[in-house]
């Protein structure tokens, strides 16, 4: 619910324009961090097939639910650590979206992410991703932030207070929601800590270059490099 107005068709239509550019427009995908299989639902209905790995086995449960209907052939999701990864299968292009690289804190877990996703690549595969752009975080630093949103039977307000730790490039995003219940007025609580790091291009340039060269660098949904 709190990321339902994040468009995951538009977004899966931007990755794809990108795989087209590299002469990818079918074929199979790995997604590392694959969430709920929401973008992997979308580049199925463009005639992709995905294989999604995710840490959160409620997730990969949701994914396959997901893959159950319509995708059966094409959708495929499994619990795994996009650190330590491997399967005996090669991809056209290996995808990683909504930050997930960013939830790989130390230096050592964003080399073995680029490892898990070099092995897995065909000759002149390519590995698309998307990350917290420090030089944005510097300049306009997180705030305190509400979000509020209701169905029929909910209201929820979430409140995100973040803590930075420059020395480390990583900021605790603690996170509690309020869900309150419509009809009888119950309110539980909810918090949870999202601890992310935040990226500059010349590291991933160092961290990948073992295994990749870099082609683009595009701000999100454009076509033109990262700003602030
Ligand atoms: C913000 S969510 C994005 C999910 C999905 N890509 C999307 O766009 O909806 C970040 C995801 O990364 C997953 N994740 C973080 N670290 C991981 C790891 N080391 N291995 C596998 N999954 C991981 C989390 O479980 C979560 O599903």
């Amino acid at each position: 619910m709190l990321y339902q107005d994040k468009d995951y068709k538009r977004e899966a239509k931007y990755i794809a324009s990108l795989l087209g550019k590299n002469d990818i427009t079918n074929g199979s995908i790995l997604e590392l961090g694959s969430g709920t299989g929401k973008h992997a639902e979308e580049f199925a209905k463009m005639g992709f097939s995905v294989h999604g790995v995710d840490l959160s086995p409620e997730m990969v449960k949701q994914a396959n639910q997901r893959g159950k209907n319509d995708f059966v052939n094409q959708l495929y999701f499994e619990i795994g650590d996009v650190r330590s990864f491997k399967i005996d299968k090669k991809f056209d292009a290996v995808i990683s979206l909504f930050h997930v690289i960013s939830y790989q804190l130390k230096n050592e877990d964003i080399l073995a992410f680029f490892n898990t996703a070099a092995k897995h690549l065909k000759p002149n595969g390519v590995f698309i991703f998307d990350f917290w752009y420090g030089p944005g975080v510097l300049t306009d630093p997180p705030a305190v932030r509400q979000k509020r949103l209701e169905n029929k039977d909910i209201e929820v307000l979430r409140i995100a207070e973040p803590v930075m730790y420059p020395n480390e490039n990583v900021v605790d995003v603690n996170y509690c929601v309020h869900i309150k219940q419509k009809e009888s007025g119950k309110v539980s609580e909810l918090n949870e800590t999202h601890k992310m790091r935040y990226l500059f291009i010349p590291e991933i340039l160092q961290f990948s270059s073992t295994w990749f060269t870099l082609k683009t660098n595009f701000a999100w949904m454009k076509d033109s490099t990262p700003d602030f």
